[in-house]
């Protein structure tokens, strides 16, 4: 009998590009229609039948994963978490994992990736051909961002590069890959790259050169890495373009239009949801106008106010603002109120942490 597939996910790593949001918080956790990015990648492994996942995590952000994710009885699976003591790459990120992965194969997943057509045909493809590695690609605007992938004219891997400043082709490496346990070895025959990383495109290319069967596939439907706020938007667009209208919670006195989900325990008052939208639990909306493709996390606070294309985090506020609040990220408990004793401000007052950007 084959060795059972294991479930790899990476959730470790500094979040710099989302910074502020990041300095409190994991990058995998910020949530998209009410879920952390990270359990969409949790339920592709589970929906693909893998049961036993490892979770790598950070020393700075670990716990508040593993709070977020619990031991996996949620999705009836088990986690097993493994620390990656710096942030020195994805390949480094196996190595952390290699008691855990032992001489199984594996589907490694960012946390911070999302896929919309899930990835049970990888397994398939597995099963049934034993190749050394399968590798994710899609042709993107700017691959400078990515690992680029270089094809021979048979459809098969001529060269990898991690992000490119001239890129050789325009297909992207996307955060998801399969390995059998062959990739061990060639990890540990790495050198650092030139941004002093152990990175998983060197380790494909590796596999490459010792002639591996890799084998490629094109992602189907679409596919985000969620590493900037405005990919966090795109993906919340993306996401919430799939809801289903869904109202648990109580509406009085309102009008929704479309695809709208709304929790239960949230309140939505003299107000207009137009969908796609997601409106999480215990919040409130009351006389505002809630635009297509915004989140609402939980408890959150919309008051004589229009929010369009927009994620809350749990617990944010906006209140009598005098204009419309467009692809804005608020974070955890952010607040933004246009009035002050009792008068409704047409200036700006502003109190605002490192980093934050307000753009008029
Ligand atoms: C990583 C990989 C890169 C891949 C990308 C997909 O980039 O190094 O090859 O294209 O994920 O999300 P990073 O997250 O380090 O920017």
């Amino acid at each position: 009998m084959k060795t059972a597939m294991k479930g790899l996910i990476l959730s470790g790593g500094r979040g710099n590009r989302l910074r502020p949001l990041t300095y409190t918080r994991a990058k995998q956790l910020i949530a998209i229609a009410g879920k952390p990015a990270l359990f969409y990648g949790v339920e592709d492994l589970v929906a693909a039948g893998i049961r036993d996942i490892g979770v790598v995590i950070s020393p700075e952000t670990g716990d508040e994963v593993r709070h977020a994710l619990g031991d996996g009885s949620r999705w009836g699976v088990r986690f097993t978490y493994l620390i990656q003591r710096a942030p020195l790459g994805l390949a480094d990120a196996v190595r952390s994992a290699r008691a855990f992965l032992q001489n199984s194969p594996f589907v490694m997943y960012l946390g911070d990736n999302l896929l919309s057509g899930g990835i049970a045909h990888l397994i398939t493809e597995y099963r049934n051909n034993s190749p050394s590695a399968i590798i994710l690609v899609t042709p993107v605007e700017d691959p400078r961002q990515f690992g680029v992938v270089v094809l021979n004219g048979h459809g098969r891997v001529a060269r990898l590069v991690e992000k490119p400043v001239e890129p050789p082709s325009n297909l992207a490496l996307v955060g998801v890959y399969l390995f059998d346990p062959g990739i061990h070895d060639v990890i540990d025959s790495l050198l650092p790259s030139a941004r002093g990383e152990y990175e998983i495109t060197d380790a494909i290319q590796g596999l490459v050169d010792r002639g591996r069967a890799v084998m490629v596939h094109q992602v189907r439907g679409w596919w985000k890495d969620t590493g900037r706020p405005e990919d966090l938007l795109e993906a919340n667009r993306l996401v919430l373009s799939q809801v289903s209208r869904d109202v648990q919670g109580h509406v009085c006195d309102s009008e929704l239009v479309g695809e709208v989900v709304v929790e239960a325990g949230a309140r939505i008052t003299n107000s207009t949801v137009r969908g796609p939208a997601y409106i999480g639990a215990d919040s409130v909306v009351d006389e505002s106008y809630i635009g297509p493709y915004t989140s609402l996390g939980k408890g959150t606070t919309v008051y004589r106010s229009e929010v369009e294309y927009s994620i809350l985090l749990d617990g944010a506020e906006v209140r009598h603002l005098p204009y419309r609040l467009d692809a804005s990220l608020l974070g955890v408990n952010a607040t933004a109120d246009g009035q002050r004793n009792g008068v409704r401000r047409h200036a700006l007052r502003l109190v605002l942490g490192d980093l934050s950007q307000v753009l008029l």
